[in-house]
């Protein structure tokens, strides 16, 4: 194991060695990356504080023994104990900004992102003022979410103080902390109301499934992934309990993954839209506030 030329390595040759020894390796990409290459490129540029945006020409940069050193032992334990490349670095990008992360929180990987960047286009009716990330882990959608509107208060609410401690971070990180509320809450619990957009990726994976997963999804908090009743317990409460908390005029936006036919299909009188992405993912929908105080009965 280990990348095998010590002498004169450059940049281009421990990229190459380190995605040969991750494709050997059979690992599991879904933290960030699809593949190896990729992979290899987060953890090297990450370990050696490299910006992701440097032109070709690093590719000839060289690698000196004390960092290769450094980069070895992090492969190592990549493929030996498959802890994801984002928690053995600490940083995970999102909506295009780095966060924070460790085995508090879930590795920030939503395809909301996409829809934030975009400021949420055609989606809301007007510029949201006070947006809740509900389930928020590490703060990045709702930082992001307050980045990308900067004249909107933002609260983050988490039920775990742990997560809640580390999204504290990043919201001083950003610089976001004039606007921008931690509170730990189950749910809705004690949180305000008029919200005019309410951003949530919730636990939505039943216990089963969870189990069947990968190696390296066991490193995150199981907290962050399960929800009983084959996934939809914890997306039914918020879709029962958002009403009262949005605004009028105002909207939900929920992922739920590949649970999206369950919870459709559970509730088939409800008119989920199901978004589109142009960058990969499915599974999240959106309600108007009007929509979703219409369906009230058949929201039980
Ligand atoms: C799928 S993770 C999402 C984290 C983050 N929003 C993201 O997209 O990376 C779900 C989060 O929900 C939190 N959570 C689980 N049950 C909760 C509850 N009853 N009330 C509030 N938060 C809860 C977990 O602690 C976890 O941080």
């Amino acid at each position: 194991m280990g990348l095998k030329k010590e002498g004169g390595m450059v940049l281009a040759d421990c990229l190459d060695e380190l995605s040969q020894q991750f494709e050997a390796a059979d690992l599991f990409y879904g933290h960030g990356t699809d593949n190896a290459w990729d992979e290899a490129v987060y953890l090297v540029f990450s370990a050696l504080g490299l910006a992701f945006d440097e032109d070709d020409s690093i590719m000839s940069r060289p690698v000196t023994r004390g960092e290769l050193e450094r980069i070895q032992a992090l492969a190592k334990r990549r493929t030996d104990e498959r802890l994801p490349v984002a928690y053995l670095v600490g940083e995970a990008w999102f909506a295009g900004l780095p966060f924070k992360v460790d085995s508090r929180v879930l590795i920030p990987r939503s395809p909301l992102a996409e829809l934030i960047v975009e400021q949420f286009a055609g989606l809301v009716p007007a510029e949201p003022h006070k947006i809740l990330d509900l389930c928020t882990g590490s703060g990045c959608i709702g930082i992001a979410c307050a980045v990308a509107f900067p004249d909107a208060r933002v609260d983050l609410a988490d039920i775990s103080e742990d997560a809640l401690t580390l999204a504290r971070e990043n919201v001083l990180w950003h610089e976001v902390e004039e606007r921008v509320r931690v509170i730990q809450a189950d749910l809705f619990d004690g949180l305000g109301n008029a919200y005019d957009l309410i951003v949530t990726n919730p636990p939505y994976v039943s216990r089963e499934e969870v189990d069947d997963l990968p190696e390296e999804y066991r490193h995150e908090p199981e907290l962050g992934l399960v929800s009983n009743d084959d996934g939809l317990e914890i997306p039914l409460r918020i879709l029962r309990e958002a009403p009262q908390h949005l605004s009028e005029d105002g909207v939900l936006i929920m992922e739920v993954g590949y649970s999206w036919q369950a919870l459709a299909a559970r509730l088939p009188k409800v008119p989920f839209l199901w978004l589109e992405f142009a960058n990969g993912g499915e599974g999240v929908c959106m309600l108007t506030a009007r929509q979703l105080r219409e369906a009230g009965s058949h929201l039980i």
